[in-house]
């Protein structure tokens, strides 16, 4: 059955372009992104690895490791990233998974049939140090993710999981949030001193708590 929300992740122990690794072991007390990409030498796949090199300190600050997948064997994913580098002006350092067998793409609902019978479409999954994932975002072949939203995402389950609070539509980090519908307003007052507004009994705004903290 496909991986929903809240469920575990399922571990697995695969050979990578940094050695065998196990996910748990490899994702320690932290954050994991693994997403999956059609194949090696393609374009978007390209770009997105890059863009996720280039954003290695932002995912380090987040205490948050990358894990890339694609059905290519381990020998080929090396000279891509040789590619990778030179054409993105980078350094590939995250691993990259050798699932020429299929094995982590059927664990994790990778391959839409529908879509291509072989590839992996490009899925994420945000797994937290719980092992929950929580995130699954599956997006073409032909489209490239944005891997500022998924930043955005981690911020959000981050800031999310610290306190009693939802992020709004749109929402970036710093600016507004909403208290979680559980929270009554008088413990809100309690938990947000610097102020609450109040647009509707079930609409209710605080600071980000997350920066305030850094006021
Ligand atoms: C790409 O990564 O460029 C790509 C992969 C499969 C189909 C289309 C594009």
């Amino acid at each position: 059955m496909a991986l929903r929300l809240g469920d575990t992740a399922p571990d697995f122990t695969a050979k990578t372009t940094i050695g065998t690794i196990n996910l748990y072991d490899y994702l320690g007390d932290g954050w994991g992104i693994l997403f999956s990409h059609p194949a090696d030498f393609t374009p978007v796949c390209t770009t997105e690895l890059g863009r996720t090199a280039q954003l290695s300190a932002e995912f380090a600050r987040r205490n948050t490791k990358a894990l890339a997948l694609s059905v290519d064997p381990v020998e080929q994913h090396l000279k891509w990233i040789g590619d990778i580098n030179s054409t993105q002006n980078v350094s590939v350092s995250f691993p990259i998974i050798d699932d020429s067998e299929r094995t982590v793409a059927t664990l994790y609902d990778m391959i839409h049939p529908n879509a291509s019978a072989t590839l992996t479409v490009r899925s994420l999954f945000i797994i937290d140090p719980a092992r929950k994932v929580r995130l699954i975002i599956t997006y073409p072949a032909s489209t490239g993710r944005n891997f500022t939203e998924v930043l955005r995402v981690l911020d959000s389950l981050q800031l999310t999981s610290q306190y009693s609070v939802a992020t709004p539509a749109d929402w970036v980090p710093g600016s507004d949030v909403i208290v979680a519908p559980s929270l009554s307003t008088e413990d809100a007052l309690k938990q947000f001193p610097a102020g609450v507004d109040i647009v509707r009994s079930w609409l209710r705004y605080v600071a980000d708590p997350a920066a305030q903290q850094q006021t």
